[in-house]
């Protein structure tokens, strides 16, 4: 099997790392790809937003798999692009189509779609330019904290959380009048604040069956016991101890089982991976958001706890033969503690040398901003790595994690040194 896998980051690395230990696998290429990826596969230096690239290599390298990483691609429709042409059509995409991608794409799509599938989230209300006034009004009227959402795609950056009216008006204001997330924020989902604990849970799905992977909770602050700016994620466990039986029981009958029936009812045909970014109110859970591909970090907890042949899980995805699948998940426990570039969430620099890998014992490096010149590894990102270990017990995996960070050296290297704590 010919893979084609789009992205640069962690979660790709993660991904690349598991496809090249199937016996299955007979070349795998990364666009774009990162100083980790290099070692394991062939990157290509094609944009996973450059559709016409991506078909003529695909046809000129007879890739037969093509596994989307981020977002932006599958909102874009990268899937419905390639399946116009009529040589693609054996070709297995682990990726949505542009109208399942709008589960990510625009949360006024996801939150509509939630609220018509009974499926539980916090109360909401939509609002534009033109009904400014009537926004206003429904801030003023609101309990604080209150929740504005930018609709499209922000980078993470589109959710503000206001604790009083004056701010929570002027985000409004610069949100839908000056524009802020240009395209993005026409359109802003004014939501009610759940107080819980997060935790992520993922489904793979072949458009009729799907397998339920291990479920994750990442930390998502810059700073330690999860204060400070939002940022990509700063580091993830998996399992999550609060997520027991009965809870993801509820998961799966309450919010997964009407996600993929509410799919079907759309007519959506989806194929891919669903992120459901939950919240735990007093045992209940609530969807925050739903992504349609894998998170990172979270993939680098996810996936490693996973004893399967992806290629073959892949395989299974585009022959609808999922059911056919027995996952088969390490019991250990996953941690991942993310390197980030001094700065980083805000300005930071790169091009950092990254020395110490001789003295790595006990866990897997996935790369996410690194790449190489002349035969160093550089940094080349605001989070540049991430340390997975697997332990016996949370503890055990933290602490080989974090033994790891200390022994990658570059220059204003930081990392969360608690992730995990509130389990500890
Ligand atoms: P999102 O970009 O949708 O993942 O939102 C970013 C973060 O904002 C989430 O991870 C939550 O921590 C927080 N958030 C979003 N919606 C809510 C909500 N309704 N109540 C509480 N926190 C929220
Ligand atoms: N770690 C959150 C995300 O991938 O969106």
């Amino acid at each position: 099997m010919k893979i084609l896998l789009l992205g640069s980051g962690g979660r790709e690395h993660t991904l690349a790392w598991k496809l090249s230990q199937s016996k299955k696998l007979t070349k795998l290429y990364v666009a774009q790809g990162n100083a980790g990826t290099a070692q394991i596969a062939e990157n290509i230096d094609i944009s996973p937003n450059d559709f016409e690239k991506i078909e003529t290599f695909i046809i000129e390298n007879q890739i037969e798999m093509l596994i989307v990483g981020p977002e932006e691609p599958l909102v874009k429709g990268i899937r419905n692009y390639l399946q116009k042409n009529k040589e693609l059509h054996h070709l297995i995409m682990i990726a949505p189509d542009k109208n399942g991608a709008e589960l990510e794409g625009s949360k006024d799509f996801a939150k509509e779609f939630m609220k018509k599938n009974s499926i539980p989230t916090a109360k909401y209300k939509t609002f534009t330019k033109d009904n400014y006034q009537e926004a206003v009004t429904y801030i003023k009227n609101h309990s604080l904290p209150i929740v504005l959402k930018a609709d499209g795609l922000a980078a993470g950056k589109g959710v503000i959380i206001p604790t009083d009216y004056i701010t929570a008006e002027s985000t409004l204001r610069t949100m839908l009048l000056e524009n802020q997330f240009g395209e993005a924020s026409k359109k802003v989902v004014i939501e009610e604040f759940l107080a819980g604990i997060e935790l992520s849970v993922f489904i793979l799905t072949d458009g009729k069956n799907y397998i339920l992977l291990p479920e994750a909770k990442d930390y998502k602050r810059i700073g330690e016991g999860d204060t400070g700016l939002n940022t990509g994620g700063m580091g993830a466990i998996s399992p999550v101890p609060f997520a027991n039986h009965t809870f993801l029981e509820k998961v799966e009958k309450q919010i997964i089982l009407p996600t993929l029936e509410g799919l079907r009812n759309e007519n959506i045909d989806y194929q891919g991976f669903i992120f459901f970014g939950l919240i735990d109110v007093k045992g209940e859970p609530y969807v925050i958001e739903y992504n349609v591909r894998m998170g990172d970090p979270e993939t680098e907890v996810v996936i490693p706890r996973i004893e399967n042949d992806l290629v073959e899980i892949f395989e299974a995805v585009g022959n609808r033969t999922l059911d056919k699948i027995e996952l088969k998940i390490n019991p250990k426990t996953a941690t991942t503690i993310m390197l980030v570039a001094g700065g980083y969430p805000e300005q930071y620099e790169k091009g950092k040398e990254m020395t110490g890998w001789e003295n790595l014992k006990n866990v897997i490096p996935f790369h996410a901003g690194t790449t190489q010149k002349e035969g160093k590894i550089i940094t080349n990102g605001g989070r540049v790595l991430a340390i997975t270990a697997l332990g016996n017990d949370l503890e055990d995996a933290l602490e080989k994690s974090k033994n790891g960070a200390d022994k990658i050296k570059f220059d204003s290297k930081y990392f969360r040194k608690d992730i995990g704590y509130e389990f500890l």
